[in-house]
């Protein structure tokens, strides 16, 4: 029996990363820590929620009490826990540096007083190593220099990580993957924002020119490669997980209208993000060393998402019908007022 101690375990990866550790590990036994932040949406695992093997913890990462306890109960942690939308952190960036520092320092702190803890897996992202020139691949030795409030949180929580790893030796593997597309991730992601609205006839809005890249990993990809990382991780080391599956998001825009045979009129050119990178891209040859390849390139990934938000429309609508609506204006309102009409090949 393994106790998997999985924070932030009701967001998109988290959730499809404990689904998967229940289907593939019959000894698994997992512990959902998460605060159910408007990010946090327990209908994500509803179809495990009366398992054996799984127990939903409501509570903050950054709380040493709760956390403390639960770790003392853990084989092997999986910190996805953190507040993960970039345009967020440009509106206010406090609850970034709170969960991604604070909280993975309060899990590394109670990890250091189990001394039968295994292994910790830290979800790091690619977004610390800024942005990157087109051609160029990072390699996990090159410097982290993050451009965004929300990148800096998580080049912050990896300093801290190091730190244990150098000082305590806390067996911790670091993951930095791409973008991820698939089935349950939040709506004010990119996909699911222009699958959605496609899906409903409204605008698609594209920061600025639209001719940013982004690396599209599917999420079952990822959560495959972080399982490998989690149980064959060397500790103390770094690993990015990447598809190079680069693609403009107005590339990606328009794959989405096609595929649910939608004018491409839907496109509007909207003001740029603040401080936008304009593409990150990871070298993965070291954990292809593990054994570890994508299996899904872009069309597939892409596919799979937009279908299953297709299939799926109970459970975006609940999302929309919430938080999400305010949000949506604050961030989209004046933009959507001000935006410009889409014309082929580009703004
Ligand atoms: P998400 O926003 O969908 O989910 C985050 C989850 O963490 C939510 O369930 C939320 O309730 C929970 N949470 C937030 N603050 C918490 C706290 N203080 N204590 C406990 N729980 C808390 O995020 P995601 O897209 O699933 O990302 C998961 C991890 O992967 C994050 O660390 C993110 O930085 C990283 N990552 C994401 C991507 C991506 O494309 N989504 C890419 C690379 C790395
Ligand atoms: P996003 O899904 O927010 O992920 P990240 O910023 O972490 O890469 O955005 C993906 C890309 O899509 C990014 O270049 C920003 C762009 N984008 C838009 O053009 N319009 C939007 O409404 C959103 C949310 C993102």
């Amino acid at each position: 029996m393994t106790t998997y101690l999985v924070t932030g375990g009701c967001g998109f990866i988290g959730s499809n990363f404990i689904l998967r550790l229940l289907r593939e590990h019959r000894d698994a036994r997992v512990i959902n820590l998460d605060k159910l932040t408007y990010a946090g949406n327990p209908d994500n695992l509803r179809e495990v929620e009366q398992d054996e093997g799984y127990r939903f913890v409501e509570g903050d990462a950054c709380d040493p009490t709760l956390v403390g306890e639960l770790v003392q109960q853990a084989d092997v942690i999986a910190h996805f826990a953190a507040e993960s939308h970039v345009d967020r952190s440009l509106m206010e960036s406090g609850a970034f540096i709170t969960t991604e520092v604070l909280g993975t320092y309060t899990l590394l702190e109670a990890a250091r007083h189990n001394p039968k803890l295994k292994r910790f897996l830290h979800v790091s992202t690619d977004e610390v190593y800024g942005d990157v020139a087109e051609g160029q691949f990072s390699v996990e030795t090159d410097p982290l220099r993050p451009r965004s409030p929300y990148a800096a949180s998580k080049a912050g929580a990896e300093m801290q990580v190091i730190a244990y790893v150098e000082t305590y030796g806390l067996p911790v593997v670091v993951a930095r993957p791409g973008n991820n597309v698939g089935p349950r991730q939040h709506l004010e992601k990119f996909v699911p924002l222009c699958t959605t609205n496609a899906m409903d006839d409204r605008p698609l809005p594209l920061y600025g020119d639209g001719r940013q890249q982004r690396d599209w990993l599917f999420v079952e990809d990822n959560i495959e490669a972080l399982d490998i990382l989690l149980h064959e991780g060397e500790p103390g080391e770094v690993y990015n997980v990447g598809a190079k599956n680069h693609r403009y998001n107005i590339d990606v825009a328009e794959a989405i209208l096609d595929l649910l045979g939608k004018p491409k009129s839907l496109i509007r050119f909207v003001e740029d993000r603040a401080g936008h990178d304009r593409r990150y891209g990871v070298d993965y040859g070291k954990i292809s060393k593990l054994g570890w390849s994508p299996s899904h390139d872009f069309e597939a990934a892409i596919e799979k998402t937009v279908r299953w938000y297709e299939e799926n429309r109970w459970w975006w609508e609940a999302v929309r019908e919430g938080e999400f609506k305010e949000y949506y204006e604050k961030q989209y309102g004046q933009r959507l007022a001000d935006a410009r009409p889409y014309t082929s090949g580009g703004s």
